[in-house]
């Protein structure tokens, strides 16, 4: 694997997905592969859950992992080619990425959306002007688009549990809801989470929001799509809640429909789902305490398993050096 950016850079999901199960199982059996080398994580936004599961998985294979805020550490970086930087910008990625790519062996790069110009964003200017620059495999910690590192985690999540309640198999159906939010946030959650899905194709898998909500096609084709949140839930076995703003009408919030919140009513009509979030979530807005504090809640299992995501994607990145 070169670049970690998209399920497209996946030659085969279930094998990566079980490599991230034995790692779960055995952290420490590659502890020497990433030995004398460095990743660097730079953050243009704020994580919990990304960061410091990047640098745990790190660690558990012998590399060094150093940790950027660039947002509030770093110059402010100019990404547009060709700019007259007269303006609020210090350095341009041109002459800062190459250096990056001195320091470290791989780079890893958040970096959320404006939600105010989305030819800009859904370019993914950032990312890939890393890509062009740095000269050395990039990692998604979250772009402006997708969210990969989550979405394989989420697979891991639900082949986990598949193995625990299902082991003769069987496809499961799997449920992407809509939920309420108070601000605009990013649809990169949801769009990667439906495409690894669909690339995976072992699931029936049924997408449910509000009218006006449609994501990007480009990520969702396959999927069934359905405004009728009850019966997108019928017989569901896991049902992955996430709020989105518009995709169409770009970053807006038409709707902040409580009715849209998952509840315990809502779940009788299940195939008695567990529930996933990727976090941070707020409480009692997109989804209720009832629910995260229940037995159903795959929340922190989901969030654990992070590690042995990031730790299968840096081995193969590493592997391939
Ligand atoms: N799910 C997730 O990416 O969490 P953080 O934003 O805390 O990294």
């Amino acid at each position: 694997m070169k670049n970690f950016i998209s399920v497209n850079d996946v030659t085969d999901i279930n094998a990566l997905v079980e490599k991230a199960l034995a790692y779960k199982a055995n952290p420490l059996v590659d502890k020497t592969i990433g030995e004398n080398k460095r990743i660097g994580l730079l953050f243009l936004n704020p994580s919990l859950r990304t960061r410091l599961s990047t640098q745990v998985a790190a660690k558990n294979l012998g590399l060094e992992g150093i940790v950027f805020n660039v947002d509030k550490e770093g110059w402010a970086l100019e990404f547009e080619e060709g700019a007259i930087m007269s303006g609020t910008t210090v350095e341009h990625v041109k002459d800062a990425a190459p250096i990056l790519g001195q320091y470290f062996d791989i780079l890893c790069i958040r970096a959320f959306p404006s939600l105010k110009n989305k030819e800009e964003d859904y370019s993914e200017q950032v990312m890939n002007a890393f890509i062009k620059f740095a000269g050395v495999p990039i990692v998604s910690l979250e772009s402006a688009t997708l969210h990969p590192l989550q979405s394989l985690t989420d697979i891991v999540t639900i082949k986990e549990q598949m193995q625990k309640t299902r082991p003769a198999g069987g496809k499961p159906k799997i449920v992407l809801t809509w939920a309420p939010h108070i601000k605009p946030l990013p649809q990169c959650v949801a769009n990667s989470f439906a495409q690894w899905v669909n690339a995976w194709g072992e699931a029936d898998f049924v997408i449910t929001h509000p009218e006006d909500y449609e994501l990007d096609e480009k990520y969702t084709k396959g999927a069934t799509i359905t405004h009728d949140q009850d019966a997108a839930l019928k017989e569901a076995d896991f049902v992955y809640v996430k709020n989105w703003s518009t995709y169409t009408d770009y970053g807006k919030i038409y709707s902040n429909d409580p009715d849209w919140m998952l509840t315990e009513e809502k779940m009788q009509l299940t195939n008695n789902a567990k529930v996933m979030h990727c976090l941070p979530v707020r409480r009692n807005v997109e989804l209720s305490d009832e629910i995260l504090d229940g037995p159903d809640s795959l929340v922190t299992t989901e969030a654990g398993n992070r590690v042995w995501a990031a730790q299968a994607v840096l081995s193969e990145i590493l592997k391939a050096q």
